[in-house]
């Protein structure tokens, strides 16, 4: 399947996704980010994926960036877009378009912590597991339906950190997981919900 990957930094997301290609059964088509000085960009370089910039201070709103973002992406025909650490809320227009194909990778078991800060959250909040979860995309910040999802328990001696740490790890394991899932057709998705084949 061919996957256009949405990115604003360092990338180390769309790196795990590269690592996992090989073995994979999607294809990273091209990479885009709305910042220009974003790590990412470099990655994509060295694994030859065509990178582009949209800055998004280039547009006066956030309406015509994704208008024009939407306009450059559509007729790449992906099959899926994914967010790798990418900073921007999409609008509407943007969601609706592609709707169902639209994953994101959030660091805490959604619905818990949604938002930024979510180690921070996790720890003030007394929990005593966190993780991180694949999840579609829609209008709502964080709110679409689950793919997968990966936990693991907090220390007493847990910090932010040490939290971050293992939570990212996790991360750079389940998302080319979830991805592969999805492109193999090993669970596929109904109405931005994920179902087995096999299941009625
Ligand atoms: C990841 O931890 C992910 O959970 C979140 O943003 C972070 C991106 O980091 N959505 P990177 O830019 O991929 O290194």
């Amino acid at each position: 399947k061919r996957i256009v990957v949405l990115l604003s930094g360092n990338g180390s997301t769309l790196q795990a996704l590269i690592d996992h290609q090989p073995d994979a059964h999607y294809e990273i088509i091209a990479v885009f980010s709305n910042r220009p000085d974003a790590y990412g960009l470099k990655r994509a370089a060295s694994a030859n994926i065509p990178n582009h910039i949209i800055d998004h201070n280039d547009f006066a709103e956030r309406t015509a960036f994704d208008q024009h973002l939407l306009q450059v992406i559509k007729p790449l025909n992906p099959d899926y877009v994914v967010l790798a650490g990418y900073m921007r809320i999409l609008t509407l227009a943007f969601v609706q378009y592609f709707s169902g194909k639209l994953i994101n990778i959030h660091p805490s078991l959604l619905p818990k912590h949604k938002g930024l800060k979510t180690y921070q959250s996790a720890l003030d909040s007394d929990d005593n597991e966190h993780g991180t979860t694949v999840h579609f995309v829609t209008e709502e910040l964080d709110s679409g339906a689950n793919i997968l999802q990966a936990s693991l328990p907090i220390n007493a001696a847990d910090t932010i950190e040490s939290l971050e740490q293992r939570v990212k790890a996790m991360e750079k394991k389940i998302y080319p997981l979830a991805l592969d899932w999805l492109s193999s057709g090993r669970i596929s998705t109904k109405n931005s919900k994920v179902c087995l084949d096999n299941q009625p």
